[in-house]
């Protein structure tokens, strides 16, 4: 089990973003969709680069949420394929640099290839001990915590795990995120202040940043910027100051 809570007001362990604007920042190019995707995906690297500097551990981006597949086919086959070529090109930079990658949302909905790239991603970083980069695909708060729930009521049912023993400790080990912490501090980029179905149950005593930046924009400075303002403030986690 690892530890929830930081030790220490220093600067937030684990940093979780909604890496939001890639589509109003192509259209503000007269270009489709799909080229704010690409140029937020080359965002991704040079955040993920910046983590050891700014003293990040661990950093959860929400890339395909369970709801994104409203989008139109174009935009979602567009991203699918994304996804497939960056995982393919990007993994054995993650083990250079020593990047343990994981995946967390529903597998199940995803396509094979996908899905077998994210397992060799996971089992070829597995031995990374730097940054700990989880990319949210196919994810959905409320979807984890029914997905969670339902493995929780099947070993209630196998007589595994005692009903009355169930508390605040229990659900977490059920959710897709059992081994990280809980986030810090999360981030989202465009202007919108709504957290969006991301990391519901983990992020109860998380602090928010909603900035302007498009997430293309979003700069390894920006980020940097972010990580050491969450540094002057004081979390209590519902009590009262020492
Ligand atoms: C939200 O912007 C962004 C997404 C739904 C996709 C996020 C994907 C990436 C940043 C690209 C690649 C990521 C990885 C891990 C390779 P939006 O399209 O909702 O923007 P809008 O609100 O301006 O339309």
């Amino acid at each position: 089990m690892v530890e929830t809570l930081p030790k220490d007001n220093c600067g937030p362990q684990h940093v979780a973003i909604i890496m939001d604007g890639n589509g109003r920042w192509a259209t503000q190019r007269g270009r489709p969709r799909l080229f704010g995707h690409h140029a937020g995906a080359k965002r991704v690297r040079e955040i993920v680069e910046a983590c050891p500097e700014a003293g990040v551990k661990y950093l959860t981006i929400f890339a395909f949420s369970t709801e994104n597949w409203k989008r139109t086919q174009v935009e979602v086959a567009g991203l699918m394929s994304l996804f497939r070529r960056y995982i393919f090109k990007e993994m054995q930079a993650f083990v250079k640099e020593n990047v343990r990658v994981r995946f967390i949302g529903d597998r199940p909905g995803l396509d094979d290839k996908l899905r077998a790239l994210m397992d060799e991603a996971e089992e070829l970083t597995s031995h990374c001990t730097g940054t700990n980069l989880t990319i949210a695909l196919n994810y959905g708060g409320r979807d984890e915590v029914a997905r969670a729930t339902r493995r929780l009521a099947q070993d209630v049912r196998a007589g595994k795990l005692d009903p009355d023993s169930v508390d605040e400790e229990t659900l977490p080990r059920y959710l897709d995120t059992h081994v990280l912490p809980d986030p810090d501090l999360v981030i989202r980029t465009s202007g919108e202040a709504r957290i969006s179905n991301f990391l519901l149950w983990q992020s109860a005593y998380a602090e928010y940043e909603f900035v302007d930046t498009l997430w293309p924009d979003f700069s390894p400075e920006e980020f940097a910027r972010l990580v050491g303002q969450y540094g002057g403030r004081e979390r209590r986690f519902g009590g009262v100051k020492p």
